[in-house]
């Protein structure tokens, strides 16, 4: 069968579309979240400040994308999951649902990232996020290939907090910023998984 000029256009417009070909396994576990100097990350099922350069940078790098979560963590956004973002939900509740097109409930982590990275990988997406809250970034931090962490220059009261960075992970790059709003500084963090420890898999 000859390939015409018109099928290579669609085949080159389809790969436009679909730049990444992606396999489950190749999706990296991500963490993603916000933390006082105390490692503070939630008071009363909400987050401790309001910095709205941290919000849009969370919105930026999830737009478009998969990210894991807890039944509290979905709780908190008010009873709606966040536009434009497939939410995977962890709950042990077996009545637990939501009745949302772009809300997949599980009922444990294994399930929760083999899901998300399906998933991702059917929507070409590279990095499953992992949004929180403490108990879903402490059963997942073993297995993250990427911290992305804010770190901010606060002491709020928190009831929920972020794990220790384990020392498998090294540091990536950090950026420091000001909000104009609060004058609070805060900085952007990278952590990623040893090379050697990456080689494992
Ligand atoms: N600063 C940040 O970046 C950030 C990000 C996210 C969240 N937060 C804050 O973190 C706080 C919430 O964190 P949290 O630790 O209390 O709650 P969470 O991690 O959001 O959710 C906990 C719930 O997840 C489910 N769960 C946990 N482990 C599970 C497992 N192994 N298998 C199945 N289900 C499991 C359980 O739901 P069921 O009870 O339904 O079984 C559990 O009650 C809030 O204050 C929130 O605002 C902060």
């Amino acid at each position: 069968m000859s390939i015409t000029p018109a099928s290579k256009r669609r085949l080159r417009s389809r790969q436009q579309m679909n730049p990444i070909e992606l396999n489950a396994k190749n999706v990296k576990l991500v963490h993603i979240a916000a933390m006082s100097t105390e490692r503070g990350i939630g008071i009363k099922n909400g987050l401790p400040w309001h910095i709205s350069a941290d919000l849009k940078r969370f919105k930026a790098l999830t737009g478009g994308g998969v990210m894991i979560m807890g039944r509290k963590t979905f709780g908190s956004f008010g009873g709606r999951p966040l536009p434009n973002r497939h939410h995977i939900v962890v709950s042990r509740d077996p009545n637990f649902n939501a009745d949302f097109e772009q809300v997949t409930v599980v009922h444990d982590i294994p399930q929760a990232i083999e899901t998300g990275r399906a998933i991702c990988a059917k929507l070409s997406q590279p990095v499953l996020w992992v949004i929180g809250g403490a108990q879903i970034y402490a059963q997942t931090i073993d297995q993250a290939d990427r911290l992305e962490l804010t770190l901010v220059n606060l002491t709020p009261e928190c009831d929920a907090f972020y794990p220790d960075v384990p020392a498998n992970f090294e540091f990536g790059s950090r950026e420091s910023h000001t909000d104009p709003g609060s004058g609070v500084d805060y900085q952007f963090l990278s952590f990623l998984r040893k090379r050697a420890e990456l080689d494992r898999f």
